[in-house]
């Protein structure tokens, strides 16, 4: 037994070496749109074909004659109907004042990656019809070379990202039709609002990744989505006038993440918000009403993600505000369990909050109490997000208060234990994440009917999943729903045998036993459960489960004696030997219990009927016998047949209650024991034969008494 545990713990460690491997963290839901661009007005697809000596593909609509890397430097003739034409890629460093006069009727153009160092005065003329342009990447470019570009008085849309600017040219600030101006990583130190007061159609304006630390402010009317991220700001933007009116009277978006900011002014002017990212920023306190409802009164998501080591204190009522549907609060690296720094009350007054964001927070220590203080009135709550969080335990109270959730992830934390029952407050609950815990066991009564039938994706991959009994019924779920389990069924792994969960079986009867009985079954179901996980161990370990089953249940000897009282035999004792201990036999057993106790032996090579079946002569000289007497050898273990004879007699004396009698020839070596051999030698009394007087009177002595049910008495 003692290598089977060894080769137990030994699995058990790999397992657990497998589970350090662990995958990244990820929640779809909180994360938002990369870099955009502008929009090419034109339909894409249709049919494309060779427009200019293999330079161009074109369609209806549509030009490309990129990636020509110094081999196209003008624009050729192209088929009318042309609007969007695109020369990325292809190492233009001047455009000449005639560039364009071969496509005229273009409503939008990309020079983006090339090296623009020179536009011609009036360049830009020619494009009557011009809406958006592409320019960026290209690293020559400066606010004087831009200047022929911002005459053009049509332009909806230009992408000036990834160049080295440090100014704009004036006319950039008089584009009377411009939406949207991408400017995003540039090398601008000043932002002035006011010049743009005249840009009256400017909707969207990225200025993220420059190094603005001063704006000058100014009213933008139509601004909507301001995204100032990844800048040196020190402070909020103003946002009030001098009359407490509005700057931005219709903005839905701000972008403030990755600045130096660290506070929130306690007056703003932003009736439109709905959209807040300060995350990385400095804010090290949160007092109450910092994200009251008057100063966002439609304040709809709140980031305020990767703080780190800045958030000092959360207060009471901090987010003091109706509107706000969600927050994230990720890798803030918050201490949960502190109740001196997040007030017990912190998240009061946002009753309506749907989603919360938590992950890569610390929630080791934290109590239901505790928990359900922060949480427990946000009972609209329809997505949590506890991932990473070191959370070690939930029960059934913890997510109780929340009726209405319906996706909630607990991935990489430390939970040993899902409570029956603990998502039973929870009917709606459709998307579960519990991957890579602790967690050792699911049963029919973990989760309730109604989770059963309302969840579409759970997860538990990764879990270190003890295989027994207990674990059936999660395996026969795993198998049956391929859509449920989101994961592939092989990160479904028993940390207990060498097996994946979906492929792990038990019978019914084992499985009854292991419950009712002793902890003897117990020891040899469990070895019967090794010997299911690996073939070969079955085959090995078959006697010994049968034997050891059989010794435990075997009572009452009516059977035996029965057979033995009513049963006709040729043979009093049939004696299975290997062919070279025949010397032995006839020159010491045969003499010594045929003539001296006046058995009748059947002895192979003397009773056999020759011609016949030799297996229907071992069964027919089996059946004959009253009792059967084993000689184990060296050259016993060596026989295939000695083998079959064994087998075959084991199954016989067990289906009449009977038992070997086993005498050893000789050391036999236990290391080379066959299984059947060994079982039998640990459940048997056996009698050693030792070629010494002494030792010989014990034999026969033993021996004799062992056959007394069947030595004639001799008066
Ligand atoms: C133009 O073609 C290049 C490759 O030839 C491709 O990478 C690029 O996306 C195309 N541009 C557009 C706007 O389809
Ligand atoms: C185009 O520009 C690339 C990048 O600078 C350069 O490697 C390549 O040699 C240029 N090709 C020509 C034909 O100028
Ligand atoms: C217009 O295209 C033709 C060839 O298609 C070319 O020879 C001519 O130089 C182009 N004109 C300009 C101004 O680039
Ligand atoms: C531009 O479009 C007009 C009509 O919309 C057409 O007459 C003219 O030929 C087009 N020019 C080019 C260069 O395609
Ligand atoms: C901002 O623009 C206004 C209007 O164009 C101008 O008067 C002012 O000098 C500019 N301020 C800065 C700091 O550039
Ligand atoms: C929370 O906000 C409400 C109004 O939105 C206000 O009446 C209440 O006093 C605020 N609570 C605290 C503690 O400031
Ligand atoms: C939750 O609501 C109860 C009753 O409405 C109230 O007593 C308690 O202070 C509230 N707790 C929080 C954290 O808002
Ligand atoms: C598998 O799970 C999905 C989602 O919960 C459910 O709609 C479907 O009926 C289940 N299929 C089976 C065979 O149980
Ligand atoms: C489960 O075991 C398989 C091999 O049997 C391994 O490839 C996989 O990585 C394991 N998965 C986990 C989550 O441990």
């Amino acid at each position: 037994m003692a290598h089977l545990t060894g080769f137990l713990l030994f699995l058990t460690s790999l397992s657990w070496f497998a589970l350090s491997l662990l995958p990244s963290e990820v929640s779809p839901d909180f994360v938002r749109k990369g870099s955009q661009t502008c929009k090419i007005p034109t339909p894409k697809g249709g049919k494309r074909y060779d427009c200019y000596d293999r330079k161009c593909w074109c369609t209806k609509t549509r030009a490309n004659c990129s990636d020509n890397k110094g081999s196209l430097l003008f624009v050729p003739r192209l088929p009318r109907g042309i609007q969007f034409l695109d020369l990325s890629y292809d190492n233009l460093s001047t455009i000449p004042q005639d560039f364009f006069a071969n496509v005229t009727n273009l409503t939008s153009v990309s020079l983006s990656n090339n090296f623009i160092a020179s536009i011609a005065e009036g360049a830009f003329e020619a494009l009557k019809r011009l809406e958006v342009v592409f320019l960026d990447n290209n690293f020559h470019l400066t606010g004087e070379v831009l200047k022929p570009v911002f005459e053009s008085k049509t332009l909806k849309c230009v992408d000036l990202r990834y160049g080295k600017l440090k100014t704009l040219p004036k006319n950039a600030y008089e584009s009377p039709n411009l939406e949207e101006f991408y400017f995003h990583d540039e090398k601008v130190t000043v932002l002035n609002f006011s010049g743009f007061e005249s840009v009256t159609k400017l909707r969207l304006l990225d200025w993220s990744g420059n190094y603005v630390k001063q704006i000058v402010p100014g009213l933008m009317r139509k601004l909507e989505i301001l995204d100032l991220s990844n800048n040196p700001l020190s402070s909020f933007p103003d946002t009030c006038n001098a009359k407490a009116a509005s700057f931005f009277p219709r903005l839905t978006l701000l972008n403030l993440k990755n600045n130096q900011i660290h506070s929130v002014p306690s007056q703003l002017c932003l009736p439109r918000l709905q959209h807040l990212d300060l995350s990385g920023n400095l804010l090290q306190y949160m007092s109450p009403n910092t994200f009251h409802l008057a100063l966002f009164p439609q304040l709809n998501k709140l980031y305020l993600e990767a703080m780190d080591i800045h958030i000092k204190n959360i207060d009471a009522f901090a987010f003091n505000n109706t509107h706000l549907k969600s927050i994230s609060l990720m890798y803030d690296n918050l201490k949960f369990s502190d109740e001196e720094s997040i007030a017990k009350d912190s998240f009061a007054g946002c009753l309506n909050l749907k989603g919360l964001q938590l992950s890569s927070n610390v929630f080791s220590g934290v109590s239901d109490e505790r928990f359900l203080g922060l949480f427990g009135n946000l009972t609209r709550l329809d997505t949590i997000y506890m991932g990473k969080t070191s959370l070690e335990r939930i029960s059934v109270r913890t997510f109780a208060k929340f009726p209405r959730l319906k996706s909630l992830f607990l991935y990489l934390n430390k939970i040993t234990v899902i409570p029956d029952g603990a998502f039973a407050g929870n009917p709606l609950l459709e998307e579960l994440n519990l991957n890579d815990n602790h967690v050792t066991t699911v049963t029919r009564t973990t989760f309730t009917d109604a989770n059963r039938h309302s969840l579409k994706q759970l997860d538990l991959s990764g879990n270190p999943f003890s295989c027994d009994c207990d674990l059936r019924w999660f395996s026969d779920w795993l198998r049956s729903n391929k859509t449920l389990f989101k994961h592939s069924r092989s990160s479904y792994n028993c940390s207990n045998l060498h097996q994946e969960v979906a492929s792990f079986t038990m019978p019914d009867q084992a499985c009854l036993l292991s419950r009712d009985t002793s902890e003897f079954i117990v020891v040899s179901v469990s070895l019967l459960l090794m010997a299911m996980t690996l073939v070969s161990a079955v085959f090995r370990y078959r006697w010994h489960i049968r034997l050891l089953l059989y010794e435990v249940f075997r009572g009452r000897d009516d059977v035996r004696r029965r057979r033995l009282e009513e049963g006709n035999f040729d043979y009093d004792v049939f004696v299975s030997y290997a062919s070279e201990d025949l010397p032995w036999v006839y020159a010491t057993v045969m003499p010594e219990l045929e003539h001296r106790l006046g058995l009748r032996l059947c002895v192979h090579e003397r009773d056999f009927i020759p011609g016949k079946n030799i297996v229907d002569n071992i069964a027919d000289c089996v059946e004959s016998s009253k009792k059967i007497l084993v000689v184990f050898s060296n050259h016993f273990l060596h026989s295939q047949w000695c083998q079959f004879e064994l087998a075959y007699c084991l199954r016989h004396v067990m289906d009449y209650d009977d038992a070997l009698i086993v005498v050893c020839l000789g050391d036999v070596a236990s290391r080379d024991l066959t299984s059947s051999m060994m079982a039998v030698m640990k459940t048997t009394t056996y009698i050693q034969w030792v070629d010494d007087d002494d030792a010989i009177a014990s034999f026969w002595g033993r021996l004799q008494m062992a056959l007394q049910e069947v030595v004639p008495n001799r008066t």
